[in-house]
């Protein structure tokens, strides 16, 4: 598995200026804050009043108490980070784009990010934390995963305040602080958002549930997920429906899943042909473990012609791959159309325009997508061609090839 190494280097070239970017006023100083992809959106910011309501708690009546490494559960876009930027940070979570849109709204407002750590959900902390802030994941098993693995290195002293928007904060949420930590209140709510409370005076242990596995004896497979990853225990139906039409695929040198999950694609692929190499790309750090132990699970125990890459769709990609494999011909792909709680089709769409930009001369996209979404105007313009595969009620799977011409 290759994590992109993450700097403050690593997306410079996505930083700005622009004054008319949203700030956020803390305490510790006023910050220009963007979210990963950025968006055009003009309600979307980088941080919400769940972000504020936790920073103002910590400001007035957490910092005196704390003059060590504070840790930072699931800072979406690394708003929490960026206003606490004078503490030693560590920063874990599933999601490569926060950890990214951290580093660059440090570089942003100049700030010195040597004490900042971002640390994978796909590795265990290592060190005991008084203070943890948690911002709540739209997943429960992704909390549940990650406040079970918390528990060894907390201790009765230890303040953990977690917040959300209160329509985020469930009684399967509360009982889930309950049955981990201990004790769980909650605040009044502000703004539309509220605080959790919770003391670890639980003494009952928890192991993680995950990674949980399961069988698709249709296909024959047997699919592994870490926490947080898409169709957590069967496969989706919309990946399904691409799968029985992957029979139909060109013959190809070096297929990519991208935006793979737990790697159903592109096992199935590459049991069809056999010959080709397959690279498997998503931006979870769960999602990346759970393709190479489900690519594994399914091959012998053996990783043979493939490889698992962390990373924001092909962004470096090719910088990493270029001396060890084939320019891309297939890449199959399964867009998400949401970040966290936001709809939105920005991924989807750089998804397609990188696809285009990697595709070999005559290479080919192969998308399935809800009908509504209408990927095949995307496709034709990015592409200037579009086929329909198969289509029904519900789903359409597109291809597109690449034409320098
Ligand atoms: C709809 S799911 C498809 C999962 C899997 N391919 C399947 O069909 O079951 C979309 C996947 O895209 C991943 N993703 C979202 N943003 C991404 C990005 N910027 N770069 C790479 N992968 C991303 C998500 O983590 C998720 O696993």
């Amino acid at each position: 598995m290759k994590n992109n190494i993450l700097t403050e280097n690593t997306v410079a070239e996505n930083s700005t200026t622009d004054n008319t970017v949203a700030k956020l006023q803390q305490p510790s100083g006023k910050f220009t804050l963007e979210r990963i992809p950025k968006t055009t959106k003009g309600d979307l910011r980088a941080w919400d009043a769940a972000d504020e309501l936790l920073l103002s708690h910590v400001f007035e009546k957490q910092l005196k108490k704390t003059d060590q490494t504070i840790l930072i559960i699931n800072d979406s876009f690394g708003a929490l980070a960026t206003a606490l930027h004078q503490y030693p940070i560590h920063s874990w979570s599933d999601s490569y784009l926060a950890h990214i849109a951290a580093f660059n709204n440090f570089k942003l407002n100049q700030l010195d990010s040597n004490d900042y750590r971002a640390i994978p959900s796909s590795e265990n902390l290592s060190q005991h934390y008084s203070l943890v802030i948690i911002k709540i994941p739209k997943t429960l098993g992704l909390l549940e995963d990650q406040l079970s693995r918390l528990k060894a290195y907390i201790n009765a002293d230890t303040t953990i305040i977690a917040s959300a928007m209160s329509k985020h904060i469930h009684t399967s949420t509360l009982n889930t602080f309950e049955k981990i930590i201990g004790t769980t209140t909650t605040s009044r709510a502000t703004k539309k958002a509220r605080l959790i409370f919770s003391n670890n005076d639980n003494e009952k242990s928890h192991p993680s549930p995950y990674p949980k596995t399961f069988r698709d004896d249709a296909h024959d497979l047997t699919l592994v997920n870490h926490a947080n990853v898409f169709a957590k225990d069967r496969l989706d139906i919309g990946s399904r429906f691409l799968i029985e039409q992957l029979g139909q695929c060109p013959s190809s040198k070096h297929i990519v899943d991208l935006g793979c999950g737990n790697g159903a694609l592109g096992i199935i692929a590459s049991r069809l042909q056999p010959q080709a190499r397959l690279s498997f790309i998503d931006e979870s750090y769960g999602a990346v473990k759970s393709s190479e132990q489900s690519y594994k699970l399914n091959n012998n125990d053996k990783t043979i012609n493939a490889n698992f890459y962390t990373n924001d769709c092909f962004n470096q990609f090719k910088a990493e791959t270029t001396d060890t494999t084939d320019g891309v011909d297939l890449i199959l792909c399964n867009p998400p159309f949401h970040q966290n709680h936001s709809v939105g089709d920005q991924i989807a769409w750089q998804m397609l325009r990188q696809s285009h930009e990697q595709l070999v001369n005559n290479g080919e996209i192969w998308v399935i997508g809800n009908r509504h979404l209408g990927y095949h105007v995307k496709l034709k313009k990015l592409f200037g061609n579009c086929k329909t595969i198969t289509s029904n009620k519900k789903f359409v799977v597109l291809s597109a090839f690449k034409s320098d011409k």
